[in-house]
């Protein structure tokens, strides 16, 4: 868990390396099916546009879709799900369903000055996914991917004006998942300020407290 711009997909694509389950990322998901232009992708661009939450009934199915394949019956990760308590319960009987109830919720902090930087600073490889920061994590050479060669691309929804309306949907919707969960003892909260390697360890410390 964690606001727009809070390292989420940066720490993700480390965890998962790590811990060899699949990265289940919401927003990844709609942007593919966006790119392929299917029903649900198109349905969903209408919302990620404005910066708002696409509506729990489409993400809610799309999730338990993914979740039924069976390279989840080993473990998973979530990435920017769930962001409502509706999104939450249904994960919840999801997860008993497939036999893999949630073990650990990692919640991300950032301040708003910082979270700016990083989204407008932010771009992406189109081809391998690689995340960039043009002021924390530049690619070797300005605009290319460094495992492909391919052109960095930026996010439609990375602009200032975006990012205020995507932190109003945290702050309303989510930071009451992010309570609901905590009353449940299962958050741990990452100082996501420091340097990736720094908020990293924070994580593999969380991750070895729910290790059988
Ligand atoms: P989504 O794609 O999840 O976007 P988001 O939540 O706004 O988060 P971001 O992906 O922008 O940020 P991140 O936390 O992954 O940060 P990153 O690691 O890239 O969702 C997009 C949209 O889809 C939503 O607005 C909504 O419309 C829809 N959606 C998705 N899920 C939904 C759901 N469950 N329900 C309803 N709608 C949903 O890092 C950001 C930048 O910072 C990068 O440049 C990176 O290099 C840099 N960086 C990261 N960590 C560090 C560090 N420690 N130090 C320095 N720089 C760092
Ligand atoms: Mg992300």
């Amino acid at each position: 868990m964690g606001a727009a711009g809070s390292g989420k997909g940066t720490m993700s694509a480390k965890i998962v390396a790590l811990e060899h389950i699949p990265h289940i990322s919401t927003g990844d998901m709609f942007r593919a099916a966006l790119k392929e232009e299917t029903s649900l992708g198109l349905e969903a661009k209408k919302y990620m546009d404005k910066g708002l939450l696409v509506p729990d009934e489409i993400t809610i199915a799309m999730v338990e879709e993914r979740l039924r394949k069976d390279d989840c019956k080993a473990g998973y990760l979530l990435d920017g799900f769930p962001r409502t308590l509706a999104q939450a319960k249904s994960l919840e009987k999801m997860a008993d369903e497939i036999g893999r109830p949630l073990q650990i919720v990692l919640n991300l902090e950032v301040s708003k000055d910082l979270l700016i930087k990083r989204i407008t600073g932010r771009r992406l490889c189109p081809v391998c996914g690689a995340i960039y920061n043009t002021e924390f994590n530049p690619p070797k050479v300005e605009g290319i991917c460094d495992n492909d060669g391919a052109a960095l691309i930026q996010r439609k929804d990375d602009t200032v004006e975006q990012l205020e309306v995507r932190l109003k949907e945290h702050n309303d919707n989510t930071r009451p998942v992010i309570e609901y969960y905590r009353t449940h003892g299962l958050v741990h909260e990452i100082n996501g300020e420091q340097a990736t390697d720094d908020v990293f360890n924070q994580i593999v410390n969380a991750l070895d407290t729910v290790r059988n």
